[in-house]
């Protein structure tokens, strides 16, 4: 198997979270005998600072002549100042637009040795396997016109959809529940906003073609409690961009961090993956942030850009192996011992490789 994967590990803790990711892929393929080739990339902050662009065009070229882009985090504080045009997260959207996957999965899952990490009750969590499919090109990220006159003291942005953006990412959302536990739980904001109807009428024309599929609509604001309140009611989450990033974020309580949260963005020319988080400026250079959702995302990289779906289950059994044996970074570790970013990249590194050997 030959897989060429861009490497853009951005700003903050991306390059320390991406290089605990690519020592897997690389485990990976060494252990398995395949062909990865990485070619690293700047995006984000350190590229304007190289380069005056949050995307350069040679990043970009690089992106689109590989089979997978592999993306850390964007932002660094020293650019707050400047219009969202210009700042490191502009980078981030562009590539997600020229890539072209509409689709970002952001699988949100309870692992039972985390249990006491969520400061949700075990018994709320347990056995909690939320799918959230956002989608990622609409919406108001990408919708004209959107400025800010500071004469006038007005700005606009625009939240628009096309019906056929909606139908896609609400296939996607269909077919991945069929294989699933056979339910879409849409969220919008159908009382107040036409681009919610909109939205809301074309998943249930979509939703006439997979009858064992049940689809239920829920508005935004009281999904954002029920989540909290009740997660295992759900299996595969459909919403728009915005209502994407916000949820997906706020299921990172139900995991028990943030830093635990993997994605991947299908549909387009070349998939895109990325932890949920940030670039966490916050424990920047500290060695405190977990490398799991990054490593988790390059399970996802061999589930869905490898076809690689033993090795994908082997990362994830390997996550698992190292979270039952106790071991934790400081966001999971609720105040108890914890270990560097480093550390835990390598064991589970250790007990990938103790899978794979007996596996052979
Ligand atoms: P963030 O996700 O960076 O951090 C939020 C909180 O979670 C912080 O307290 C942080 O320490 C913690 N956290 C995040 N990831 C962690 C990890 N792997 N391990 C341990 N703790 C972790 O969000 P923010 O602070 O709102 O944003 C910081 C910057 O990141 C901003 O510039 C923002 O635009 C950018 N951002 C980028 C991406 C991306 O590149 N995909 C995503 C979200 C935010
Ligand atoms: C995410 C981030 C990005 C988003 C930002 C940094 C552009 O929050 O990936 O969730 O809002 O999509
Ligand atoms: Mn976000």
């Amino acid at each position: 198997m030959r897989l060429k994967i861009a490497v853009l590990a951005g700003d903050g803790i991306g390059p320390e979270v991406t290089r605990e990711a690519t020592n897997i892929l690389r485990a990976v393929a060494e252990l398995g005998g395949h062909d990865f080739i990485f070619t690293e990339g700047l995006i984000g902050g350190i590229a304007i600072t190289e380069t005056g662009s949050p995307l350069p065009t040679a990043t970009l070229d690089t992106a689109l002549d590989s089979d997978a882009v592999l993306m850390g985090a964007v932002g660094d504080n020293k650019f707050n100042a400047l219009t969202p045009d210009k700042r490191p997260e502009a980078g981030l959207l562009q590539i997600r637009q020229a890539l072209g996957g509409f689709a970002n999965l952001r699988p949100s899952v309870a692992y039972a040795a985390l249990s006491e990490s969520s400061p949700l009750r075990p018994e709320v969590t347990k056995d909690v396997d939320i799918l959230f499919v956002r989608e990622l090109l609409g919406g108001l990220y990408f919708g004209a016109p959107r400025w800010w006159n500071r004469e006038t003291g007005e700005s606009i942005n625009t939240m628009r959809y096309t019906k056929s953006e909606v139908t896609r990412v609400a296939r996607i959302a269909f077919d991945l529940a069929s294989k699933r536990r056979r339910k879409v739980t849409s969220v919008d904001k159908a009382n107040v906003l036409e681009v919610s109807q909109l939205w809301r009428a074309t998943v249930t024309e979509v939703a006439k073609d997979y009858p064992d599929v049940t689809l239920e609509h829920q508005l935004v604001d009281s999904m954002a409690m029920h989540i909290m309140n009740t997660p295992r009611n759900f299996d595969v989450v459909l919403t728009e961009n915005l209502f994407g990033d916000i949820l997906s974020d706020e299921a990172g309580v139900i995991t028990g961090s943030l830093g635990m949260l993997p994605s991947a963005t299908i549909g387009g020319a070349v998939n895109l993956y990325e932890p949920v988080h940030g670039s966490a400026p916050d424990i920047a250079g500290t060695g405190k942030a977990n490398p799991l959702g990054a490593i988790l995302t390059a399970a996802m990289i061999l589930r869905h850009s490898a076809n690689l779906e033993t090795d994908a289950k082997a990362v994830e059994e390997a996550v698992h192996k190292v979270l039952n044996e106790g071991y934790r970074t400081a966001d999971i570790a609720r105040g108890g011992p914890s270990i560097t970013t480093q550390e835990m990249g390598k064991l589970v590194h250790q007990a990938l490789a103790e899978s794979i050997d007996q596996r052979q």
